[in-house]
Order: C-alpha cells, then sequence, then structure tokens
C-alpha cells in the first residue's frame, strides 16, 4: 500500500546484482570446491537457488544474511527441482554449469515469464557445437558428452543467458571455445570474473567476443568473491526520486553501469550527479518528453523499460519507447492505465501522454519490473495505491519497503505478497 505524490530524499544502499547472484550461484557448481560469494542480495530469487543447490546435495551455508558458503563437492548432476520451484526461470544456467563440470547434467526446463516465449535455442546450439547431445523429454533436459572439444560459436541473438550458459560449459572444453556476437552486461564480466578467479581462462567478457581456453579441474581453486551492486534496482531507485521530483542518491552502485538512464533522465530535464560509487537524481516538476529504446548493454536496459515508461508519464508532452529485446514487454500497461497513465501501443512501440494526472487505484504486479514499475508510478500518484501480487517484486528487490521508507514514502506492507488483500483506506 503506497500513498504517494511526496518527494522522496535521502539516500539507498544498493544490493548485490540479481543477475549476477543466479548466474554464480551454479557457477559455483561449475567451479567446484567451496567458495564464499558476497554482498548476495536478500531476495527470493537467491533463496530459491539456494534451495536449489541443496536439493542437489551442495551444502550451503549463510555466513552472514548477504553471504554464503557453497560446499560443492558432493553435489550431483541430475537436477532434482522442488515442486515449488519448477517454474524458476533462471534454471537454465544449471545445465551449462553442470555440462561444463560434469560433462553430463538433467535438468527441469526453465519456467516461463509473462512477456512472451523465452526459447533456450541459442543455449543449446552451443552445447551441441561443444560436443554434448542433447535431448528434451518428460519436461527435462538432458545432456551429455563423451568430449567437450572447443569451438566457434556465433549466436544469432546477443543472449545473456546463451552467453553465460556457453562460458560455463566452456570452462573444461579442450582447446579453445570462442562465442561470437555474445552478450556484454556486466553480470556477464561479473560471472566471468568469479571463474577466471577460481582458475579459469576467460577473456573478453563484457565485449562482442569471449574467449575460452580449457582449464582442468585440477586448476580450479576454492575462491570468495564479491558480487557487483544491481544496476536494475539502482535505476529504480533513481527513476524513483525522478518522478516524485525528490533528491535521491544511490549508494555502493557502478555508475558506468547506469549511464544510458543517467543520460534520458538528463535528457528529460533531471540533474545528475556522479562520484566512484554514487550517483544523486536531482527531479524536477517539469520534465521534458524523450525516446527510449531499449537494448542489449550498453544501451537501455529492457528490465528498466517499465519503469521508464512510468516516469514518462510525467513528460510535457509525448515520449516514444520501443521495446527490442522481448516481444510482449508491454502487458504491464494495463495495470498502468488504472493508475492514469494514457499510452498506446502498436507492436513494439508504446506512445505515452504526458503530463498524467496519476491517482490512486488497486493494481496488480504481472511480473517482476511490471511491479517495479507499479510501484515507481504509486510513488508519484495522489492518494493510496494497493498493489497486490507483490512476491514478484520480491523475487529482485531486496527490502523495498524499508528502503522506500527509508526515502519518504508512505508505504507499508499490507499481505504476504500472495493472499488475499482487503483494501484498507
Ligand atoms: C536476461 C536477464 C533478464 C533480462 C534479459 C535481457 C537474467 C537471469 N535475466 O534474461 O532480466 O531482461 O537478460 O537483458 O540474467 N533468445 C532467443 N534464443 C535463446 C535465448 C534468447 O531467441 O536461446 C531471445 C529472447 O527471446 C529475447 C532475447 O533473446 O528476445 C534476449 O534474451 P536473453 O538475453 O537470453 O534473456 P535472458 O537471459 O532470459
Amino acid at each position: 500500500m503506497i500513498s504517494g505524490n511526496k518527494p522522496l530524499k535521502g539516500r539507498v544502499d544498493i544490493s548485490g546484482a540479481k543477475n549476477a547472484a543466479v548466474a554464480i550461484i551454479p557457477a559455483t557448481l561449475c567451479a567446484g570446491g567451496v567458495h564464499t560469494i558476497e554482498n548476495l542480495p536478500q531476495i527470493e530469487d537467491v533463496r530459491n537457488y539456494i534451495a536449489v543447490l541443496e536439493s542437489m546435495g551442495a551444502k550451503c551455508r549463510l555466513l552472514n544474511p548477504s553471504t554464503l558458503q557453497v560446499d560443492a563437492r558432493k553435489a550431483n548432476s541430475t537436477v532434482h527441482m522442488p515442486d515449488n520451484l519448477k517454474g524458476m526461470r533462471a534454471s537454465y544456467y544449471l545445465i551449462g554449469a553442470l555440462l561444463g563440470r560434469y560433462k553430463h547434467a538433467v535438468v527441469p526446463m526453465p519456467g516461463g515469464c509473462n512477456f512472451g516465449s523465452r526459447p533456450i535455442d541459442q543455449h543449446i546450439k552451443g552445447f551441441e557445437a561443444l560436443g554434448a547431445t542433447v535431448v528434451q523429454e518428460h519436461g527435462s533436459i538432458f545432456v551429455s558428452a563423451q568430449r567437450l572439444v572447443g569451438t566457434k560459436i556465433y549466436l544469432d541473438v546477443a543472449s545473456v543467458g546463451a552467453t553465460i550458459n556457453i562460458m560455463m560449459a566452456a570452462v573444461y572444453a579442450e582447446g579453445e571455445t570462442t562465442i561470437e556476437n555474445c552478450a556484454k552486461e556486466p553480470h556477464i564480466v561479473d560471472c566471468a570474473n568469479f571463474l577466471n578467479m577460481c582458475g579459469a581462462n576467460i577473456k573478453g567478457a563484457g565485449t562482442g567476443v569471449i574467449r575460452i581456453l580449457g582449464v582442468k579441474t585440477s586448476d580450479m581453486k576454492d575462491r570468495d568473491y564479491t558480487i557487483i551492486p544491481d544496476q536494475i534496482e539502482a535505476g529504480t531507485y533513481m527513476i524513483a526520486g525522478a518522478i516524485t521530483s525528490g533528491e535521491v542518491v544511490v549508494r555502493k552502485v557502478i555508475p558506468k553501469h547506469m549511464e544510458a538512464l543517467s543520460a534520458k533522465l538528463q535528457e528529460m530535464g533531471c540533474e545528475i550527479f556522479a562520484g566512484d560509487d554514487w550517483i544523486k537524481v536531482r527531479g524536477k516538476t517539469e520534465l521534458k518528453p524523450t525516446t527510449v529504446t531499449t537494448l542489449y548493454y550498453p544501451g537501455f536496459p529492457t528490465d528498466l523499460q517499465p519503469q521508464m515508461t512510468a516516469l514518462l508519464t510525467q513528460g510535457n508532452g509525448t515520449s516514444y519507447v520501443t521495446e527490442t529485446v522481448f516481444e510482449n514487454r508491454f502487458q504491464y500497461i494495463d495495470q498502468l492505465a488504472r493508475l492514469g497513465a494514457k499510452v498506446k501501443i502498436e507492436g513494439r512501440m508504446a506512445a505515452i501522454e504526458g503530463a498524467a494526472r496519476l491517482t490512486g487505484a488497486h493494481v496488480e504486479a504481472t511480473d517482476l519490473r511490471a511491479g517495479a514499475c507499479l510501484v515507481v508510478a504509486a510513488l508519484a500518484a495522489e492518494g493510496a495505491t494497493k498493489i497486490s501480487n507483490v512476491h514478484f517484486i520480491d523475487r529482485g528487490y531486496e527490502n523495498i519497503v524499508d528502503k522506500l521508507k527509508a526515502l519518504g514514502a508512505s508505504v507499508r506492507r499490507i499481505g504476504d505478497g500472495e493472499a488475499p488483500i482487503v483494501m484498507e483506506a
């Protein structure tokens, strides 16, 4: 429940990156041994991944709420996913991690999501090119190889998941593997850094070509690793500062990762100040409209598109958003419209009428970032907004209620996120 129309003011510490965490946790299986991962975000996706690793025989111990020790020495290469986690999306990383380490994996098919089909054909193409046989039956993916041999793999789409997955599968492949047209997102670099620190030989992560020289399992060492800050969480709070004409400092961030968003906020008239590990956003009551096109990193992230669309409802004129990464990522617009947004969708483009008067209503999150979009809009809306299905938001935002409260927002949790909630004044 959010009572909006108040400027947010203050500082917020950004947690570790969700998308890095859900890659590096399975990467511990690829590395083998015992590893300590620091700066883990305390979110549902991480808790779920820990449960999956435990169900596979890995020993997971939280040394403190954001530090996890994984002992992967006795992990199985067959994943019996606990029933409640069968819809998990990022479980696909188990395939590459286990194939790389054990040359064998049985993993339930990854779950879908609410914004279009998300095939894994590029992941499979990479595994097969390395020499694996891939069979999909009975709801699971079976991969196995006598030998994995390095080769050249060209991705038809610069998929984040395929890049990380093939990279993990190739860590011990004989000779050199080259992944061309790969994705460049910061969490790909983070996962490569973790594996390299353990003893892998991965070069070029963060560029369009990654080279992996196969090493031996005996080359790998136990390591401590700290996860990078969450680009999308940081961006969400920056947008929250801008939409409420507030002044928000996001701390413990990597400003370079935020450049696409900072540039758009400046175009709209917000002031941006940045230090080594912080960014301050000073919002304005008059915001200009702009155009946004989602792209792979370093372009504007699709995961900030819904929150940005909420902000664009406050521009002084019509703004345009083009979604190029996912075919169907405007499904949340109906819910945003309940708060007063006026948006027309045509294919992959949204035209957002500016200067909308947002007013509180009962809305439902349809996925993680759609939920974040509704939170951002509710912070600017007059009156009370009730957001249900907040379990989606819990997947990716650590402690969002307390972080927003510390910035001066009127927000409270009135249910567990899934149970029916009684509307309050
Ligand atoms: C990751 C992120 C997600 C983000 C997305 C794009 C994680 C855990 N999730 O998702 O938050 O929104 O990147 O930045 O890191 N595609 C194919 N074939 C494939 C793989 C992908 O056609 O084999 C297509 C997808 O349908 C989509 C596009 O490529 O249109 C990008 O997908 P991808 O980068 O793979 O996204 P995810 O790794 O699923």
